[in-house]
């Protein structure tokens, strides 16, 4: 049995005052929630104030993204070692905004991925397909040379150790989330393409659905027998419709 993972990403938005806010509002609901692990991605900035406001609570922490490279002179960067010393557990990498607007390869996010691996961080490896490529037709094709790219870079321990979160471009942010069955269809395949490689490490990985994720339709989307949790941008930044998400994963 994979035990369900519920991420909050807020992305660029808040406040000091607001992120506080959320934690104590996620950490009260996650409370009678001890069957889904629950984590949260502030902006760096508040990575402290948020671990402090955890306190004892059973809610992970996680960076939005980590550098590709160890330390040194890389202004503006933050590494995987640095998120793990304030208390991260994980670290998205290779989310769409990333590979879209900051042109990360997929061989920087499998770097990446080795990096966060090496601090000690669960990587959440995001994947997904844009709706051009959807439309033509070539969604395994780019979600499997995302994923190979990273199998390509871990031994069968590091392969073990991740998280995939499958987010198609088109359905984030956008209010058009994928079906359960369009969902269910590429976990299904990304499962696989692990398989073939080691079949036990594919049995037990989780993998995450991200996309206009609410409330409302996450207890359908997590229903399905391949999706694992989510991966939930607009609606974190709720505590009432987040804590609602990690319910229906419960
Ligand atoms: P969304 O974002 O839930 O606002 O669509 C998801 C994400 O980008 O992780």
């Amino acid at each position: 049995m994979r035990r369900p993972f519920v991420v909050g990403n807020w992305k660029m938005n808040g406040s000091r005052e607001r992120a506080q806010a959320l934690v104590v509002g996620v950490c009260s609901g996650a409370f009678g929630l001890p069957e889904v692990d629950i984590g949260l991605c502030p902006p760096f900035v508040y990575v402290g104030d948020a671990r402090a406001a955890i306190g004892d609570a059973s809610v992970l922490l996680g960076g939005q993204n980590c550098a590709g490279v160890e330390r040194g002179a890389f202004t503006g960067e933050v590494s995987a070692d640095m998120l793990a010393d304030v208390g991260c557990a994980f670290v998205l990498v290779g989310h769409s905004e990333r590979r879209t607007l900051y042109g990360e390869s997929d061989d920087e996010v499998a770097r990446k991925t080795e990096l966060a691996l090496a601090a000690g961080l669960v990587p959440v490896v995001c994947v997904g397909e844009t709706l051009v490529e959807r439309e033509a037709e070539q969604t395994e094709a780019v979600v499997g040379r995302q994923i190979d790219a990273v199998m390509a870079r871990l031994d069968d321990d590091g392969l073990a150790r991740i998280v995939v979160a499958y987010e198609p471009v088109w359905a984030i942010g956008t209010g058009r989330t994928a079906t359960q069955a369009q969902a269910n269809a590429v976990h299904a395949f990304l499962r696989e393409r692990v398989a073939a490689r080691q079949p036990n490490v594919a049995a037990g990985l989780r993998i995450l659905y991200g996309g206009s994720v609410k409330a409302e339709n996450a207890a359908l989307l997590f229903s399905e027998p391949d999706v694992d949790g989510g991966l939930v941008g607009g609606a974190s930044l709720d505590a009432e419709q987040f804590v609602g998400i990690c319910r229906a994963a419960g």
